[in-house]
């Protein structure tokens, strides 16, 4: 996948990775970068087009569709973290948590595999995690729902094995975000060092080196590849051992 002249949409480009997912496309040199956020005004981005877009309403996600019918790349960063268990959580907030990492996810992907192949095939990059792999009490509902867009990403790789698009998925742990303080902050009740937490600028870097370089997976960290080796092991080892929790 060239991202070079490429016309890339980016979800949840307001903040955070979404926003250096988008800046970095910008600048290896694509031709358009559709910054898509549910409030667009945030958006900040010189060169983006900036569309307004919620993955969980289906009607956000048609009218983008509508408008965006040259993407070849669809980077599907958009994320919550609500910091919910499965037991005792909050079901709306355990539902949020699927509806946004599975179902939104799937929502764009379903409109924009036909773009897709009208261009030419292209790429879809999932943002996954860590916890794709692990658990973590006091976010399992966030665990479950990364497995599940796991699944998905693989699934949606042999479906679309056809038509030329290559579906890859980044897995990466700790990553310092705004989000990612602030939660360590409320949940854990403490400031989490920067040196336990990766630069998001970096994670963006390996993840777009991956799709040019056309990888199926990009285990970004040491995280990442310590969550995918244990899976060949006891089961008591799938738990991220840190002191946070994405
Ligand atoms: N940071 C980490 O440590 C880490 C580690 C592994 C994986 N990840 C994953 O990386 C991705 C980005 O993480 P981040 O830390 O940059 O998160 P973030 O700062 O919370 O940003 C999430 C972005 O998603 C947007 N969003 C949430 N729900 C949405 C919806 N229904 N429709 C459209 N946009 C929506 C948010 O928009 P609003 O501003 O409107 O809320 C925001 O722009 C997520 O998928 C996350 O799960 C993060």
């Amino acid at each position: 996948m060239r991202l070079h002249g490429a016309t890339a949409l980016v979800t949840g480009a307001n903040r955070d990775l979404g926003r250096h997912f988008a800046e970095q496309l910008l600048r290896r040199g694509a031709a358009k970068v559709y910054a898509t956020a549910r409030r667009p005004e945030l958006v900040d981005l010189p060169g983006a087009e900036v569309l307004p877009l919620d993955i969980t309403d289906p009607a956000s996600v048609a009218a983008v569709a509508a408008v965006a019918g040259d993407v070849d790349l669809l980077v599907n960063n958009a994320g919550v973290s609500l910091g919910v268990n499965l037991v005792d959580g909050d079901l709306d907030q355990i539902r949020l948590t699927l509806d946004t990492h599975f179902y939104g996810t799937l929502a764009m992907i379903r409109a924009f595999a036909p773009i897709l192949a009208e261009n030419g095939g292209g790429a879809i990059l999932n943002v996954l995690s860590v916890l794709a792999f692990q658990s973590y009490d006091g976010n399992n509902a966030y665990a479950v729902a990364k497995s599940a867009q796991w699944s998905l990403t693989n699934g949606v790789r042999l479906e679309l094995a056809g038509q030329g698009t290559l579906v890859s998925g980044l897995v990466f742990g700790p990553t310092a975000t705004q989000t990612m303080k602030a939660y360590a902050e409320r949940v854990l009740g403490s400031a989490l060092p920067d040196s336990v937490m990766n630069d998001p600028v970096g994670i963006v870097r390996t993840a777009l080196d991956g799709v040019e370089a056309g990888k199926i997976e990009i285990i970004a960290d040491s995280f990442g590849a310590a969550a995918k080796a244990s899976l060949a092991g006891d089961p008591r080892a799938f738990v991220l051992e840190t002191a946070s929790a994405e």
